[in-house]
C-alpha cells in the first residue's frame, strides 16, 4: 500500500501517520523529518536545505526527489509506505509516479487532510516534538502525560525552529501556491480521498481508518 498524505503545515499529518504505522504496519516516510536528520548530521544535503526550511520555502525538487526515492527504495519489502510531506509540487508528483511505475507500483491513495487556515498557526506554535522518535504533541490539544517529556522514550520535547508565527505564515502561503494544486492532480487520477482535519484528533483517525480499511480489505 502506498499512501500519499497531503495537507497544509500543521494539519496533523505527522500525528495521524503514527497511527497508520500502528494499525497497518506501514513505514512512515516524512520528507521534513528526513531533512531535519540531514541537518542534524550536517550533511551537504542538510546544509543546502537549511535556508529554505528556516524561511518556510520549499527545498529544490531535485534534492527532495533524490532523497525520497532512495528512502522509498530502502523501504521495499515493508507492508507499505505512507509519504508525509512528499510530493509537494507537481514536478515531485510526476517524478514519484515515474519512479514507482519503473517498479510496477503506483500511489494507491492520496489522503487530503483539510484544515482551515485559521487553525493552523495555533496548532503549529503549540506543537512540541520529540527529537528522538519524532512524536508530535500539542501543549493544549494533545499534551504528553508529563509536561515537556515524550511519553514513548522520555526525551525532553523541543520546539521546531521553523514553528515561529512568521515562518508558519510563509509555510502556509507556500502550501497554497505550490502544494494545493496536487489535490487536483490526484483527483484527476481518481485516487484522492478527502478527510476533515478540523475535528479532534481521534475523529480524524477514525475517518482515515474508514478509508484505508477498505483499501487493505
Ligand atoms: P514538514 O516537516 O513536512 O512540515 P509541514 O508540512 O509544514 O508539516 P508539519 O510537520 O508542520 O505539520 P503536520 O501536518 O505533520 O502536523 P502535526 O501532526 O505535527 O516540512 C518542513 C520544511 O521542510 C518545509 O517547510 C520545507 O522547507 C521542507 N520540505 C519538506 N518536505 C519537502 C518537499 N517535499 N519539498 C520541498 N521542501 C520540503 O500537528 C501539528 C500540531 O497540531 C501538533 O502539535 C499536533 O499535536 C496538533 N494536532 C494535530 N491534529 C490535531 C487536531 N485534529 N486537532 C488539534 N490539534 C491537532
Amino acid at each position: 500500500m502506498i499512501v500519499v498524505f497531503l495537507g497544509p503545515p500543521g494539519a496533523g499529518k505527522g500525528t495521524q501517520c503514527q497511527r497508520l504505522v500502528e494499525r497497518y504496519g506501514v513505514k512512515h516516510l516524512s520528507s521534513g523529518d528526513c531533512l531535519r536528520r540531514e541537518r542534524q548530521k550536517n550533511t551537504d544535503l542538510g546544509r543546502r536545505a537549511q535556508g529554505y526550511m528556516d524561511s518556510g520555502q520549499l527545498a529544490p525538487d531535485d534534492l527532495i526527489v533524490a532523497m525520497m526515492t532512495q528512502e522509498i527504495a530502502a523501504a521495499d519489502g515493508q507492508a507499505g509506505v505512507v509519504l508525509d510531506g512528499f510530493p509537494r509540487t507537481l514536478a515531485q508528483a510526476r517524478e514519484l509516479d515515474q519512479a514507482l511505475g519503473g517498479g510496477g507500483k503506483k500511489v494507491d491513495v492520496a489522503l487530503n487532510l483539510e484544515v482551515a487556515d485559521d487553525k493552523l498557526e495555533l496548532r503549529i506554535t503549540g506543537r512540541r516534538s520529540c527529537p528522538q522518535c519524532g512524536a508530535a504533541y500539542h501543549v493544549a490539544f494533545n499534551p504528553p502525560r508529563k509536561p515537556g517529556v515524550c511519553d514513548r522514550d522520555g526525551a525532553v520535547l523541543v520546539q521546531r525552529s521553523d514553528d515561529t508565527p512568521e515562518v508558519v505564515r510563509n509555510r502556509i502561503r507556500t502550501y497554497h501556491r505550490q502544494t494545493a494544486p496536487l489535490v487536483d492532480y490526484y483527483q484527476r487520477k481518481g485516487n484522492l480521498r478527502r478527510i476533515d482535519g478540523n475535528v479532534e484528533i481521534g475523529s480524524v483517525t477514525q475517518a482515515m481508518f474508514g478509508v484505508l480499511d477498505l483499501l487493505v480489505a
